[in-house]
């Protein structure tokens, strides 16, 4: 895909396309040298992500990220993707202002919490009395997506929440993922006065970190479930998996689940948005 070499856009190059099935990379060319890119993939049927867009710092503010972005875009039209997403730190004013000022908004907010190292014996969940944990089975799956629906995690957007990907059934091909990556998954549920109150996914790693871990609450049990699910997360990593960084990512709306993360260790590290553009 060629963009305009002529008139304020003489003195650069243009839009080079590297397009691969499901992903599309976007760069710019001036003076010789490659200055910016953008990249698309293809997420889900009609769904596409924009990635990876940066301007060399010598070249910004001369319409390059819009350009690239204005190419990956209408690829993804092309291709017929009715949104596209992209995720965008809180703090990047320059960024923010250019996907605003091309029609995104914002879907929701996350904020990202890590803890660097896995106590040896991480402290017992205050608030454990009356609350169980037992592994999530294939028959608790119709409850746990109805739970998962009243916490709002079934249409939050962005990347799907690993306690959303424990209630569904894993292709083959993430199957294989999961193997070469060295990734393992547990997900458990919490239960008391006899239903299901919380959910809780664990993925680790083997060598590269982070692992991850996401927990989901019954609204109404907000607050007195979370500490009881890191806790139990925190303990199924302590004996093996020390060594790595844990990673969290949790809506910024869900206080008490970051106030649970922060009161185990968890410090925040960034604050993310989930922008869209509706194409339709
Ligand atoms: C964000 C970034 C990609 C913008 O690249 P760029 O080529 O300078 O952007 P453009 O020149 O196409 O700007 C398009 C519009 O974005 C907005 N914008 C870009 N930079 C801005 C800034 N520093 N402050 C305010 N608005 C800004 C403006 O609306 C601008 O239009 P205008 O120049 O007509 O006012 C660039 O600053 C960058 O590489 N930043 C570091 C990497 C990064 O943060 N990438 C985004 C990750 S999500």
């Amino acid at each position: 895909m060629a963009a305009s070499t002529s008139g304020p856009w003489g003195m650069l190059s243009r839009v080079f396309a590297v397009t691969d099935r499901g992903f599309k990379g976007y760069v710019w060319y001036a003076d010789g040298r490659l200055v910016g890119n953008a990249s698309l993939m293809h997420a889900d049927a009609d769904l596409w992500v924009i990635a990876n867009v940066t301007t060399h710092p010598d070249y910004r503010r001369l319409g390059i990220a819009r350009r690239l972005m204005g190419a990956a875009l209408d690829a993804a039209h092309a291709a017929g993707a009715r949104q596209v997403q992209l995720q965008v730190r809180n703090d990047n004013a320059a960024a923010q202002a250019l996907y605003l000022d091309m029609g995104f908004w914002r879907m929701s907010t996350a904020a990202t919490l890590r803890l660097t190292q896995v106590p040896t014996a991480p402290p017992s969940a205050p608030h454990a009395a009356g609350i169980t944990l037992t592994a999530l089975g294939r028959s608790d799956r119709h409850v746990a997506r109805r739970l998962l629906g009243r916490a709002g995690d079934l249409d939050r957007g962005g990347p799907t929440a690993l306690t959303v990907q424990a209630i569904e059934r894993a292709g083959w091909l993430d199957v294989l993922d999961d193997w070469l990556e060295g990734k393992s998954r547990r997900a458990w549920c919490a239960r008391a006065d006899g239903d299901m109150r919380g959910l809780l996914a664990l993925q680790t790693v083997r060598e590269r970190g982070p692992h991850r871990i996401d927990v989901a609450v019954e609204p109404r049990w907000s607050g007195r479930v979370e500490p009881v699910l890191i806790d139990a997360a925190l303990r199924a990593l302590a004996p093996r998996h020390r060594g790595l960084e844990v990673e969290a990512e949790v809506e910024t709306r869900r206080t008490a689940a970051i106030a649970a993360f922060r009161d185990a260790g968890f410090r925040l590290v960034r604050v993310l948005d989930r922008l869209a553009l509706d194409l339709d």
